[in-house]
């Protein structure tokens, strides 16, 4: 089956429910979303997500509309509905439905969710376009507003980069869609989950095996400039899981930007990669990465043959996992 839909209590086989056009998600971008992994027909993390959800839907006072036992009946009946063992949920609740006004209206919020079959990921090694990271300064709410993020994604792609590596003041913060992390003489550093990052359930994910396997993790922020001493980087996401990178780079004309924005607004924001520079290449993957890869593939075959029925609790620790191997 291609596709499973659902709007508001209505599950549609071919996934074309409609929305309507005074939907505030469709006409404000006012509202936030989830995207969770299906292993082997089984959610993973999902716990984790719903978490994740409550907390931007309490960032921006969209009442929650299920309660956790609720949720996890909605999502596992779309999987099963899906028949799908390889698969990505799309989970999205907006504020609602009414006439086109600013101010917040007295609606039921609206939920909607896709289930589509997905393919193993890439995880063979790619190039980061470095861009100014020019988000909101709340990217820890995973808000459906992603013009930024689709903007980065787009000029990183055009450039023939995996994705846009986002600097804010100087700092490397994030992808447009993945989180960032550096090898320096064997410790790993990723950007504390503060406002300025979404904190990713792949990287709160990879924090436990990594100390699983030993290895010191450092939640700080790194800048552009220390690029040179770093040995590895890789990115992670609930689809992208681990991915290895072998180059850095950004426009000469971006270079600025990188620790500055300037007041002058740019005739595009697509920007462009003319003249490159070259700020960091190395062979991947690392030994880190590769150790944190096969990690992540033993936990993700842990939790495939973990035989629990759908619809009781998914949400295994690292621990759960291995104990239940
Ligand atoms: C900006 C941003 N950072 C990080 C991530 C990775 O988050 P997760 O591991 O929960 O997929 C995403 C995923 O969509 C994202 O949009």
């Amino acid at each position: 089956m291609p596709m499973v839909g659902y709007l508001n209590g209505e599950y549609t086989a071919d996934g074309l429910a409609q929305v309507p056009i005074d939907e505030r998600g469709h006409q404000f971008g006012d509202g936030v979303y989830e995207v969770i992994r299906v292993y082997s027909g089984r959610l993973f993390l999902l716990d984790e997500h719903l978490q994740r959800l409550q907390r931007s839907l309490s960032a921006i006072g969209i009442e929650n509309p299920h309660s956790l036992d609720e949720w996890r009946e909605i999502v596992n009946e779309g999987v099963r509905r899906s028949m799908e063992p390889e698969a990505q949920v799309y989970l999205q609740v907006t504020r609602g439905v009414a006439v086109r006004a600013h101010l917040f209206p007295s609606t039921s919020p609206s939920v909607s969710m896709t289930v589509r079959p997905v393919r193993a990921p890439d995880v063979s090694p790619g190039a980061l376009m470095c861009l100014p990271d020019e988000r909101w300064a709340n990217a820890y709410v995973k808000t459906i507003n992603l013009l930024p993020n689709v903007i980065a994604k787009e000029a990183a792609h055009r450039a023939n980069a995996i994705d846009a590596l986002l600097v804010r003041n100087g700092m490397m913060r994030e992808g447009s869609s993945t989180n960032m992390w550096f090898v320096r003489q064997g410790k790993i550093y990723t950007a504390p989950a503060n406002r300025y990052i979404l904190n990713g359930i792949t990287r709160q994910f990879v924090l436990k095996l990594a100390s699983q396997q030993g290895l010191t993790v450092c939640e700080q922020a790194l800048s552009f400039n220390e690029l040179s001493d770093i040995d590895e980087v890789f990115l992670t996401s609930t689809t992208q899981e681990i991915r290895p990178v072998e180059r850095i780079f950004a426009d000469e004309t971006q270079m600025a930007s990188l620790t500055h924005l300037p007041d002058d607004a740019p005739s595009s924001l697509l920007y462009r990669c003319d003249k490159p520079v070259e700020l960091w290449n190395r062979t991947a993957p690392g030994p880190v990465t590769t150790l944190l890869q096969k990690a992540y593939s033993q936990a993700v075959e842990n939790f495939r043959s973990y035989q629990e029925p759908l619809g009781t609790d998914n949400s295994l620790s690292v621990q759960d996992q291995n104990s239940k191997a």
